[in-house]
């Protein structure tokens, strides 16, 4: 149980509720912008793992009824998801995968049990506990393409084993996605995704550089693309600015906001495989 102390303590866009840990790569300019968010607008409930956002109404991309559908398909798998094997290979206090709402962990293996993708791709590998739950339900032949900048191996309680990887269920790639060139490389990878997680750097440039790098990829199945953080200050304009079809589905995932994309072919512009007919009306 969470102990509710005055004040802000030190948490940071894209950390899983450790409080005072900085992720790799965020900027000093934004760790410094943060810390002054805090200092001007106080805390008023007292909880430590909390974040400056802000509530806004978001008329830009409805729902698909695909959309809801998964999402109290992955709600009710999600309920009786027991992620007990990858949360103990943590310290006690840290064992997020089990904390369910709260942190994105069920939820995802929820989605994952309900699409049953043979390719995922996750951007932001950190301690690979994502990679080990999107694996977790994998269909025969499926598999998890984790990138990071940094290797699996130097991020400090690391959770993957080399057991985890010698199946090839999950695929460490070290690389930056950002880069035209190193996207290239893996464009036809992404062109075969069937479930994307973005949970990489939250520095507000990133994951619209990613967004924008998606629009121009000839998608073969429709994916579902999940965004971290969408609630963190950072995030928020980008994900405002998602024209498709979205979902905010934090209450059933990570506290700092978790979305749900539905790739699917829209006016305009795009690629991804267009629905069948009557299934795309928006649910409002
Ligand atoms: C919040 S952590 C990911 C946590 C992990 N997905 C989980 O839920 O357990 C963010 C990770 O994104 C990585 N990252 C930062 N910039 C990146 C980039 N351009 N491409 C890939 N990963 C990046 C960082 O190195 C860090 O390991």
């Amino acid at each position: 149980m969470e102990s509710e102390e005055p004040g802000w303590r030190l948490q940071l866009a894209g950390t899983k509720g450790r409080g005072d840990e900085v992720p790799p790569g965020m900027p000093l300019t934004q760790r410094i912008k943060n810390g002054l968010a805090r200092l001007v607008v106080p805390n008023p409930t007292g909880v430590p793992h909390a974040q400056v956002s802000l509530i806004l109404y978001d008329d830009r991309g409805l729902p698909t009824g695909r959309l809801v559908d998964v999402a109290l398909g992955a709600i009710q798998h999600a309920r009786h998801e027991d992620l007990s094997e990858i949360a103990n290979r943590m310290p006690e206090r840290e064992r997020w995968p089990n904390h369910w709402p709260g942190e994105h962990y069920k939820l995802l293996t929820g989605i994952v049990r309900l699409i049953r993708p043979r390719i995922v791709i996750e951007i932001g590998t950190f301690q690979g506990l994502s990679a080990l739950t999107l694996a977790r339900h994998l269909p025969e032949g499926g598999a998890v393409h984790t990138f990071d900048i940094v290797h699996h191996s130097r991020i400090p309680g690391c959770v993957l084993r080399d057991g985890d990887l010698r199946e090839g269920r999950i695929k460490p790639i070290v690389a930056d996605l950002t880069r035209s060139s190193v996207f290239e490389q893996y464009r036809g990878l992404f062109e075969a995704a069937e479930l994307i997680f973005v949970d990489a750097a939250k520095d507000g440039v990133m994951e619209q550089v990613l967004l924008d790098r998606f629009e121009s990829v000839q998608f073969q199945a429709r994916p579902l693309v999940v965004f971290d953080d969408i609630r963190v200050w950072n995030m928020l304009k980008i994900w405002r600015n998602v024209r498709r079809p979205k979902l905010d589905l934090t209450s059933f995932g990570h506290w700092s906001g978790t979305g749900i994309i539905d790739w699917v072919e829209v006016d305009g512009g795009s690629h991804g495989r267009r629905a069948s007919s009557g299934e795309e009306a928006p649910t409002r």
